[in-house]
């Protein structure tokens, strides 16, 4: 579970209540389910339940729990559809080890079948349960011991915490990759993966780092590295409870665009092959005999989803060789689509509830349509009602205006395309290691990004404060990267902003530049590059304000606009996953100069589920 929320309380309140409202500070992490496990009279006693926290509330209220220890956890599923038996804590086979987790465990296939080998039966699809049966295994009285043994056969990411009844006074905890707090009260003690949980009661922390495991008990905290203590800074939290929620940031949208990174890391995660020879797509279940029958792709989606798709149409052309159409699945639905069993249907959703979309699915499907789904929502509509499904793992995206869950869309379409493309022999050996080994490049390259331009994108979005109209040019996949620019900037700052191929300017739109009208310019695709030029030329014979997109060491562009925006260089098929960042970035600050509501926009909705 790459983005849940985790708690862990050991002190002289009773437990519950502090887990329970730890839990709610941290919902906006994940929400599909939820639970957690108190020592109490000596015994583990666990409650889980599926669907939001109330769900469990509702479960737990009115028992009187006494236990004054004990773990919590609310669940974003990425393996294993929300369910009470997929939900946190998970146990071991004697009921006396309990665990939560956030993270990843790649290779949890084969710990279970060794695990099973040895006589350990699972209760639940999740890879998190390998967690308690490994405790159980090297369990020999001494927890930490125990715990460093099960980290050191883990393979991925992960912060967890693990609780005995054989140890009612200690909770360890171990943490790489994922965020893993300690909070230090007055004779109480907190574990938490982000500050909300615990800033009610107590504003000092320390954070963990990777490979370092914690041991909390009535007395206070141990922190060891391999084996060894480590001396920890206590740190002052500042922030009030909203702030911490936001991580700090004033907004969810930038929140999600710094998470980019992040995620971008994430849906990478154990799915390509170790010596980039190609991408391990284990969810789809395509054969090489399907795979080889398909005579076109169909990809469906709505608003941002859709200008993912457009994308898609232009890589998967390009690599794979098939015709591929893009639809808006509210005109897809009713055009009667020339749809058949040598069709793969791509649907692309966020949050796999958008109506239109599971409706143009649902019509694929009827027409003997193959279906992949690429979504970010497990156990959504969409998710279960396609035939395989690729989980872009951004985590919940809170603020309407979708940024990191395009950027993963994006990464899901390259995935399946380098897949496709490896069955039907179409992308040479040195080809697919090239393209890979730049995929890897990609979150630090969008971390420079947001580390590096953020000032001048802050100031450059100042041009909205005059300017009600903008438009948005590029070519390729420069212009399909400028439709999701211009949508970003419309919906969150209300300017009207218009994206068009840098082409067309001149069978029409070009009566609308004016003198001094921001154009921002997209340049990153070599073989188009000098005809984007002449078409700037053509806008700035109109006096307007031309603002470039281009990568890192193009001398030539500077000669033609008026500003420029650099970034980092990658292949011309990857462009799209980086050019999209400033302009989320743009739309972000003219939002805020403009005094907009940026996380909830005038007239929208997070996900919209009527037609
Ligand atoms: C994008 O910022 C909007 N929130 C909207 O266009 C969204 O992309 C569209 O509603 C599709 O949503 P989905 O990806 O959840 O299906």
């Amino acid at each position: 579970m790459i983005v849940c929320g985790i708690v862990g309380y050991i002190g002289t309140r009773l437990a519950v209540p502090v887990l329970l409202e730890g839990l709610k500070k941290l919902e906006y992490r994940g929400y599909d389910s939820a639970g957690i496990a108190v020592i109490e009279d000596g015994e583990l006693v666990l409650n889980r339940s599926v669907g939001k926290l109330h769900m469990l509330e509702g479960k737990i209220n009115g028992d009187a729990h006494q236990g004054h220890v004990g773990i919590g956890h609310t669940r974003w599923a990425t393996h294993g559809r929300p369910s009470d038996r997929n939900s946190h804590p998970h146990t071991d086979c004697t009921g006396k080890i309990a665990v939560v987790h956030n993270g990843i465990i790649e290779n949890f296939l084969e710990l279970k079948e060794w695990l099973e080998e040895n006589g350990h039966v699972f209760q639940s699809e999740t890879d998190t349960e390998v967690l308690p049966h490994l405790v159980e295994h090297f369990h020999q009285g001494d927890l930490l011991r125990a715990v460093e043994q099960m980290v050191s056969k883990v393979r991925g990411s992960y912060a967890t915490v693990v609780l005995s009844e054989d140890h009612p006074g200690t909770l360890v905890a171990a943490r790489k990759d994922n965020p893993l707090i300690v909070g230090l009260g007055e004779g109480e003690y907190f574990f938490a993966s982000d500050i909300p949980a615990i800033i009610n009661y107590t504003r000092k922390i320390m954070v963990l780092e990777d490979g370092e495991i914690a041991v909390l008990t009535a007395e206070g905290v141990k922190v060891y590295k391999n084996g060894s203590p480590v001396e920890k800074e206590i740190q002052l939290i500042t922030w009030d409870t909203k702030a911490a929620e936001k991580g700090g940031y004033p907004h969810f949208m930038i929140k999600e665009i710094n998470e980019q990174p992040r995620a971008l890391r994430d849906i990478l995660t154990g799915r390509i092959a170790p010596d980039f020879s190609g991408v391990d797509l284990q969810e789809v279940s395509l054969t090489a005999e399907q795979i080889k029958n398909i005579r076109k792709i169909a990809v469906v989606a709505c608003g941002t989803a859709y200008h993912a798709g457009i994308v898609g149409k232009y890589v998967m052309e390009k690599m794979l060789r098939i015709p591929v159409e893009v639809d808006i699945a509210s005109e897809f639905r009713y055009r009667n689509p020339l749809i058949d069993a040598h069709t793969l249907t791509v649907i692309i959703s966020q949050s796999g509830e958008t109506a239109d979309t599971l409706a143009a699915l649902k019509e694929a499907k009827a027409r003997g349509s193959r279906v992949v789904a690429i979504t970010n929502v497990v156990g959504s509509s969409i998710a279960r009602e396609a035939h395989d499904v690729v989980y872009t793992w951004a985590g919940p995206e809170i603020a309407v205006a979708s940024t990191k869950a395009y950027i993963t869309q994006l990464l899901g379409i390259y995935l399946l395309t380098l897949f496709l493309g490896k069955e039907l022999g179409r992308i040479p050996a040195g080809e697919m290691t090239d393209i890979l080994h730049h995929l890897y490049q990609l979150p630090k390259q969008a971390q420079d990004i947001l580390d590096h331009l953020n000032e001048q994108l802050n100031k450059m979005a100042e041009i909205f404060n005059q300017w009600e109209d903008t438009f948005f040019v590029g070519r390729g996949l420069d212009y399909a990267v400028a439709l999701e620019g211009s949508l970003k900037l419309k919906e969150i700052s209300y300017v009207h902003a218009e994206a068009y191929a840098a082409g067309e300017l001149k069978h029409g739109t070009l009566a609308l530049i004016v003198k001094d009208v921001p154009v921002l310019a997209l340049c990153t695709q070599p073989d188009v590059f000098e005809k984007t030029v002449s078409n700037i030329k053509e806008i700035k014979a109109r006096e307007a304000h031309v603002i470039g997109v281009a990568f890192e060491g193009n001398k030539e562009i500077g000669k033609s606009v008026d500003e420029v925006i650099y970034i980092p260089e990658t292949l011309p098929l990857l462009a799209p996953v980086l050019t999209v960042i400033p302009l989320q970035m743009l739309a972000y600050y003219a939002s805020v100069h403009r005094g907009c509501d940026v996380d909830q926009p005038r007239n929208l909705a997070k996900s919209v589920t009527v037609e």
